[in-house]
């Protein structure tokens, strides 16, 4: 086989074999097909796509190109929860604990961010002494006794999607639907969980900016996870402005708290009790969306969900005594107000904007070495749908040690992120479609 009439074949619309991908695959993996090969293979990929065969193909094989996690030996049904990236999104720090809470066991490995926001695991190393790190048995314990941990990816998952995302990020490859589902499922498929909830964002802010395309996406997941034996649906929310009000890591922390404490703000608690249902349904805990809802509001409602986050902490060597009193998390030194020049009606905020903003004051990383701020970020005032007085507060910014250029260059972003209409804004929908095995379900 030559990687040469492979990529021809592709490039021409043809489709590739098992033996074809796996050749593809292994050989890059070695070093012995080099970028330029698959990257042209990737471009010919995108422009021509692959069908469901394909997809799962290339899923098994870059699933089988390094470690692959055995849960089996935490009891119950391992559901995990995958979200599709945007900003804002901290359902995992309020999820974990409150699944947990409800009894499904949750065994998360999380990734860091590059770009924008930090990822799951940097959110949670705000929290004074907290750890992502611990071998597999002490995963496997503790996930036993308390319900959950969430942890680094350990050892050796997917090196082969790790080396292919890279070259796509470089190569304007990232944008293509089955290699999305067949990077996001091959990481779901090696981590070992028995059943997988994926939040697949749509919008401004997300890899798919329309409703279809995003469908798209879910349906390709759905597909690959259902074909590999594992229950998998998928759920379409909105990224057409960041989830919650804030943006940044402590910051984000405290939001997820107020959730758990049964407050907060209504978007984040609404796509949280969804996903939530979702995952207490696969896990076997309920027997329909109504009543895990029921489950889960009870659990946040008599505290045992925000108990259960403090024992995550704990058991991971954080401070419980910062959840108990947020206000003890890391905290900036400056706030910064951005005022509205307009009056109107907040028609929408580009997520991926203010993520850049968030990032500029140094809460996301520029480049793999940059050092996380976890105080700084952006706090929204004003969210779609709501009215606006020029002059108003729109955003306040929270600095520490950023330059004055970079807080000037984060100011005008954030003002840039926010269009004023004059027309009424009517509420925009958090939840659009439930993509299962049996189908498409709008709402
Ligand atoms: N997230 C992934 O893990 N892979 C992609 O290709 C896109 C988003």
């Amino acid at each position: 086989m030559r990687a040469v009439d492979l990529i021809q074949k592709k490039r021409d619309g043809g489709e590739l074999s098992r033996e074809e991908i796996a050749y593809l695959i292994q050989g890059y993996s070695k070093g012995e097909i080099p970028d330029y090969q698959i990257s042209a293979w990737a471009m010919a990929v995108y422009f021509q796509g692959m069908n469901a065969r394909e997809t799962g193909d290339l899923t098994l094989e870059m699933a089988m190109s390094g470690d692959q996690v055995d849960l089996s030996p935490i009891a119950g049904i391992k559901v995990d929860k995958h979200s599709t990236g945007g900003v804002g999104d901290k359902t995992t720090v309020v999820l974990a604990p409150l699944v947990a809470s409800a009894g499904v066991p949750v065994a998360k490995m999380s990734g860091r961010g590059l770009g924008h926001t930090g990822g799951t695991l940097d959110k949670l190393e705000s929290i004074s002494g907290f750890s992502v790190e611990m071998d597999r048995e002490q995963f496997f314990a503790q996930v036993g006794e308390i319900g959950a941990a969430v942890i680094g990816q350990s050892g050796n998952i997917t090196p082969a999607d790790k080396k292919l995302y890279a070259l796509r990020d470089v190569t304007a490859t990232v944008n293509s639907i089955p290699l999305i589902a067949s990077s996001v499922m091959s990481k779901k498929i090696a981590a070992g969980a028995d059943a997988i909830v994926l939040d697949v964002k749509t919008g401004s802010g997300a890899f798919m900016k329309t409703l279809e395309d995003s469908i798209a996406l879910a349906q390709a997941m759905v597909d690959i996870g259902t074909h590999l034996g594992r229950h998998t649906v998928a759920v379409i929310s909105d990224m057409d402005q960041p989830l919650g009000y804030n943006i940044g890591n402590a910051l984000e922390i405290k939001e997820g708290i107020e959730i758990l404490q049964n407050r907060g703000p209504q978007d984040l608690r609404e796509v949280c009790l969804f996903l939530g249902s979702q995952m207490l349904v696969l896990g076997g805990k309920a027997k329909d969306e109504a009543e895990a809802r029921d489950i889960l509001e009870h659990h946040l409602a008599d505290g045992s969900a925000l108990e259960k986050l403090k024992q995550i902490v704990a058991a991971q060597g954080g401070d419980a005594g910062q959840i108990e009193a947020p206000d003890m998390l890391p905290t900036a030194k400056t706030l910064i107000e951005v005022k509205a020049e307009a009056s109107g009606f907040i028609e929408s905020i580009k997520a991926e904007t203010v993520g850049i903003a968030a990032m500029l004051l140094g809460a996301g990383r520029e480049t793999k070495e940059s050092q996380i701020d976890y105080a700084v970020g952006i706090r929204l005032a004003k969210k779609v749908g709501d009215t606006v007085t020029e002059g108003d507060v729109l955003a306040v910014l929270h600095v520490n040690e950023a330059s004055a250029d970079k807080v000037r260059e984060a100011e005008d972003k954030v003002r840039e992120a926010y269009r004023i209409s004059s027309q009424p804004v009517p509420p925009q929908p958090l939840v659009f479609a439930l993509v299962t095995k049996d189908g498409v379900t709008r709402y």
